[in-house]
């Protein structure tokens, strides 16, 4: 199934895409698919950990299938739930054109195939090769956390009314948390861990030009160059590339073709979401916006 044949030939490939992996990320990811372990990727917001998995599902021709966790989530959202209505359809169709069906009949008819509904993790245990993104997996509690180590530990599920469910290739997981809390232990040690921080200047120029083909060369340096400078401030939210992008975006929109301090001060909302953040930056912006 892998046929990606080393960390360069997965950058590229990646690239191939419009994502820009560096080496240490590139390698991590390919180690991920030669040794069938799972892929945990933190960092700051806006850094390319979401991007990365659809990159990969993108670069290696294979479904992304997506698990968007959150407070409260549980196993029925993640593997399947019953499609009650539809059985009561069932039912009472049953009921009102075979009066004699026994049961047992009836009630293994309910729990048929046909009203399954099939969650991500059980789509991505069917369904593979596939790539499984199960996205900030820090917003879902200890349980669920437990339930999903089992099934990347087994690559099986177990329906009580249809039997074990059993994945013929492993699907590529790729799991993204913002440290909002510290995922366990057990499941870091299943996974190959990966810190993504901010790009450097170069690449996150490159970031723009492959993301953004229409902006100037020169716009995307004085775009990237700031970005960084702002992070250096010690913000409330330091800009992640999805804001890097934005703003590039949105000069670009102006019609402008420099990034001047008029300019910048009319779009500092694409890169900056807190008053506090604004206002620190407004204060030094010839600086930060100096060649
Ligand atoms: N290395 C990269 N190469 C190309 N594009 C990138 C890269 N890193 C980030 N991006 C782009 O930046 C944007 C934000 O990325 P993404 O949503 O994946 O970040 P994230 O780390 O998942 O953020 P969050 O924690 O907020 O979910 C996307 O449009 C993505 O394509
Ligand atoms: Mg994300």
């Amino acid at each position: 199934m892998n046929v990606v044949g080393s960390a360069a030939d997965l950058a590229a490939r990646l690239r191939g895409t419009g994502y820009l992996a560096d080496e240490g990320l590139a390698t991590v990811g390919y180690l991920a698919l030669a040794l069938d372990r799972p892929l945990l990727l933190e960092g700051e917001p806006g850094t390319g950990k979401t991007a990365l998995a659809l990159a990969i599902a993108e670069a290696l021709d294979l479904q992304l299938i997506r698990l968007q966790c959150y407070e409260g989530i549980d196993s029925t959202q993640a593997l399947y739930d019953w499609d009650f209505p539809r059985q009561i359809l069932h039912l009472r169709t049953v009921e009102a054109t075979s009066s004699g069906a026994e049961v047992e009949e009836v009630e293994r008819s309910l729990f048929d195939e046909r009203f399954l509904l099939a969650r991500p993790v059980l789509r991505a245990l069917r369904e593979s090769p596939a790539v499984l993104l199960v996205d900030e997996i820090d917003r879902a509690d200890d349980e669920f956390e437990a339930f999903l180590l089992e099934v990347l530990s087994t690559h099986e599920v177990t329906i009580p009314e249809l039997g074990t469910i059993r994945a013929e290739v492993p699907p590529i997981v790729v799991l993204t948390s913002n440290r909002t809390r510290e995922v366990h232990d057990a499941l870091k040690r299943r996974c190959l861990y990966h810190w993504i921080d901010h790009p450097g200047l170069e690449r996150e120029v490159e970031i723009i030009r492959t993301r953004l083909p229409e902006v100037s060369r020169r716009l995307a340096e004085q775009v990237a160059r700031s970005v960084q400078r702002m992070r250096e401030l010690d913000l409330l939210k330091p800009p992640g590339v999805a804001e890097t992008l934005d703003w590039a975006r949105a000069i670009d929109a102006l019609g402008t073709d420099a990034l001047d301090v008029q300019s910048a001060a009319a779009t500092l909302g694409a890169v900056l979401k807190y008053r506090e953040d604004s206002e620190r930056v407004r204060e030094s912006l010839d600086r930060l916006l100096a060649s």
